[in-house]
């Protein structure tokens, strides 16, 4: 059956206009999946980096922290990129710096180096992570771009799921840790140079050329974008109503008393994710179920596969419950398993070798490792990141998501550091149940302090948080 002409055309057009938003969601998401790949690196390479460095628990510790410290530098300083250089540009510097710290990696320099490298993975990972979010935002049309937030997440997770893969693949298959380490490191740069030639036929955002007066430049863009004039002129209409609004937003929106207090949760929300302890077991899952003696394939890729797999459904709760039930049930269930994890501990803690751990302690170590990934990534993971991009007034949401992200970092540096000196100067048992405080006191702040965003807009979420009090 023949399409009458003009539908002939509209196909063709929306043909067009989806090949490109495809290609933009395909190498933005890159960055994610690298965010995930630099994250999950440790896990199963910690002890190949361990021997061919020679490093001890808290060497080891500092080395994986790095990323942290450039997470930190690379949030801090990517609002301002992403402003002067462009959203595109930001993301090549960000494909370019992975490819080449990670090569640089891959020819095992000195430690030094080797620590200055996972920095500035770290500050690449720091960039993207507020760069990709931004740039899909502003580039794709907006009936996909709530998908595309949580296309990042799920990206992160996927990412860290791959490179558990690889590494341990490639420390299996490559026994000596000389030739295991480069190539765990290439399988990043493999991904990295993806995505920084990728980047280069990336179309600039429009809403940033908007911003710099290159008008014609954006209607170009918009038209490789759009299927249809009436929605590149509303796109148009959008983008200059923002950017009015927007005008002259100086430091001084962050003493607003408004704004101090979504604030105040986005910190606070960002603090807790972190100290309820996602990091201690993405990165060290498999030595802490080392020293309960477990060393099976089981223990090194279950917390991966279970953070991607269960990152799929918060990705449909998140609407239909909304964001404070589902931070309440993944907390409750990280409080539970955290508990029910020191108890293990507590248990063999009296065990000296490792070897004898008795097969029930074991399953039951799994399990709750198990069922805390699966709390974490059902709420926790993705709902903070969404509650910090809703939260903030137009005006001040770049101040406020730089902040909020450098906080994130900065814990998660916290616990990278510091997770396994601490069981090794206090035990193993402490450690699950400073975690399960976290959790408690985080359930305490979310009822007394955030707000449902589900459903709201700005404004009713500001009118309410104003009225409070
Ligand atoms: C957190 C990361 C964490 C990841 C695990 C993210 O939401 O911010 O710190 O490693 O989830 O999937």
């Amino acid at each position: 059956m023949s399409l009458p002409a003009s539908e002939n055309i509209d196909m063709a057009e929306s043909r067009c206009y989806n090949i490109t938003v495809y290609y933009i969601c395909l190498v933005a998401a890159l960055g994610g999946l690298l965010f995930g790949l630099d994250q999950g690196f440790i896990a199963n390479s910690l002890d190949t980096i361990r021997d061919v460095y020679h490093l001890d628990i808290a060497g080891g510790g500092k080395y994986s922290a790095m990323l942290a410290t450039g997470g930190v530098i690379g949030a801090a300083l990517s609002g301002v990129f992403a402003r002067v250089f462009g959203r595109k540009k930001s993301l090549m510097l960000a494909g370019f710096i992975f490819s080449l710290a990670s090569l640089f990696s891959a020819f095992l320099p000195s430690l030094v180096m080797l620590n200055a490298c996972r920095f500035f993975l770290g500050f690449g990972v720091g960039v993207s992570s507020f760069v990709v979010p931004l740039y899909l935002s502003e580039t794709t049309p907006a009936a996909i771009r709530g998908s595309m937030g949580t296309l990042f997440q799920l990206m992160i997770t996927i990412g860290i799921l791959l490179i558990s893969i690889t590494n341990v693949f490639i420390a299996r298959t490559f026994i000596t840790p000389t030739v295991a380490l480069p190539l765990m490191f290439l399988v990043i740069t493999l991904f990295a140079i993806l995505m920084f030639i990728g980047s280069f036929m990336l179309p600039e955002s429009p809403r940033w050329l908007m911003l710099k007066g290159k008008k014609s430049e954006a209607l170009n863009t918009l038209k490789r974008i759009f299927g249809s004039q009436d929605e590149i002129d509303t796109e148009v209409k959008e983008i200059e109503a923002t950017l009015s609004a927007t005008k002259k937003v100086g430091i001084s929106v962050v003493f607003k008393g408004y704004f101090l207090k979504v604030l105040f949760i986005g910190v606070f929300l960002q603090i807790f994710q972190q100290l309820v302890g996602i990091n201690a077991i993405i990165y060290y899952a498999p030595t802490i179920f080392g020293y309960a003696g477990m060393q099976g394939i089981v223990a090194l890729l279950a917390v991966p596969v279970v953070n991607m797999i269960f990152t799929l459904p918060a990705i449909r709760l998140v609407e239909k419950w909304g964001r404070k039930k589902l931070l309440y049930v993944g907390a409750v269930f990280m409080l539970i398993t955290m508990l029910a994890a020191g108890l293990v501990f507590q248990h063999i803690g009296n065990v000296a070798d490792a070897a004898v751990v008795s097969d029930g302690s074991k399953m039951v170590l799994l399990a709750t490792v198990i069922i805390y990934i699966f709390g974490f990534a059902v709420s926790w993971g993705p709902v903070v990141w969404i509650v910090c991009s809703e939260i903030f007034p137009l005006k001040g949401r770049e101040i406020g998501m730089t902040i909020t992200t450098i906080v994130n970092w900065t814990f998660a540096g916290i616990l990278m550091r510091y997770a396994l000196s601490f069981m090794e100067v206090f035990g193993k048992a402490p450690l699950f149940y400073v975690f399960a405080l976290f959790c408690m006191i985080a359930i305490i702040f979310v009822a007394l302090f955030v707000p449902e965003t589900k459903g709201v807009t700005l404004e009713q979420l500001e009118s309410r948080l104003t009225a409070k009090k």
